[in-house]
């Protein structure tokens, strides 16, 4: 797939980036050791931290990423890996990334803690970056997460949630670290605020379209292995773009949510409802606007010998949406 380059240009970088995450995360009980080693092993997309190290190739002389720039994105994963922790422990979700969950191998308590202990480890590595505008765009993420879960546990099933409601959470949940990441990574490269502002609007569009096809998938399931149950979403009564398009047009799907799917199988009736309506079509074309709005504010290159990471950057987009083609 063309949209791999996007990884292969960074493979490397990558590389190292996951034998530091081992060593960062150590912590002395073995418990919690375990815990947040747990998923870091089993993998993940890296999305993040190849954003960072995109855009310290695309914006520094001679491709250079810096030991700060590697820092940064090291960081960006940590805090992506705790929110996930949290977030499978509100969704009651059984795997991620193709192994058991944190708080279904231990519990709870020992999932919340070990969330705490990464997001904790993460603000030690940031404030050793010893740049506080950094530090002062990314430690806000990590409030975003909350008021983002918050936001989306007090609308469960509740039919007047609008599209903005659910696109304000997204943006708390999802696009604000890949946007707070994207200007941090300008930070480093010591960039005009003019530029960093519109690499943070870069990450905050191509964060919420990389949402909203998460959305989807969640109800369409997907042929490809994404290492997480689908489905949750309907089930736990999280209202997302394809679900919120198809309640303009469907009175019969109103109705299953406003009972909160009260019989068996009520689930398949609203995914066939869903999937037989316009709005999945709808949240794809809403993906696509913000791609495009990504793209629009994306900084040129500094150098056209840089053109090889800019058109990684750009490539981003694609690889977003070819997850549901
Ligand atoms: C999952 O993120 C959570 C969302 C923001 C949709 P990723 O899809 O990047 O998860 P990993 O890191 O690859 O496991
Ligand atoms: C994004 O929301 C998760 C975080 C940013 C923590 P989801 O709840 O949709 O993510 P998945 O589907 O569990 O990966
Ligand atoms: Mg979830
Ligand atoms: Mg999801």
């Amino acid at each position: 797939m063309v949209t791999q380059h996007i990884f292969s240009i960074v493979e490397n970088d990558l590389n190292v980036l996951n034998s530091n995450l081992q060593s960062m995360v150590g912590a002395r009980h073995p418990i919690l050791n375990a815990a947040s080693e747990h998923l870091f092993s089993a993998g993940g997309k890296r999305l993040r931290p190849a954003l960072v190290i995109l855009i310290a190739r695309n914006t520094q002389a001679n491709y250079n990423v810096t030991p700060e720039h590697r820092r940064l994105a090291e960081i960006t994963e940590i805090i992506h890996t705790a929110s996930l922790v949290h977030d499978d422990v509100i969704d009651e979700c059984v795997t991620r990334r193709g192994v058991t969950t944190v708080h279904s191998m231990f519990n709870n308590k020992v999932a919340v803690l070990a969330g705490d202990f990464l997001f904790a480890q993460s603000s030690w590595y940031l404030a050793n970056l010893n740049n506080l505008n950094v530090v002062k765009t990314i430690s806000k993420v990590i409030t975003d997460f909350a008021e983002g879960e918050v936001r989306q546990g007090l609308v469960k099933f509740d039919l007047n949630t609008s599209m903005n409601d659910y696109l304000e959470k997204s943006f708390y949940k999802t696009a604000s670290l890949i946007a707070a990441s994207c200007q941090g990574a300008a930070m480093l490269s010591d960039l005009d605020k003019n530029i960093q502002k519109r690499y943070y609007l870069y990450g905050k569009h191509i964060g919420l379209a990389f949402q909203i096809i998460d959305d989807i998938l969640d109800v369409i399931g997907s042929n490809k292995d994404l290492g997480k149950p689908v489905g949750s979403d309907l089930k736990n009564g999280n209202l997302t773009a394809p679900i919120l398009f198809t309640l303009q047009e469907s009175y019969k799907l109103q109705k299953y949510i406003k009972n909160e799917f009260e019989n068996d199988r009520d689930i398949d009736e609203a995914v066939n409802i869903i999937c037989n309506n316009q709005g999945l079509k709808k949240a794809k074309d809403l993906a696509e606007e913000n791609i495009q709005t990504a793209l629009d504010v994306l900084p040129k290159p500094i150098s056209s010998s840089n053109d090889e990471h800019f058109h990684a950057l750009i490539l981003v987009g694609r690889y977003i949406l070819q997850q549901i083609n």
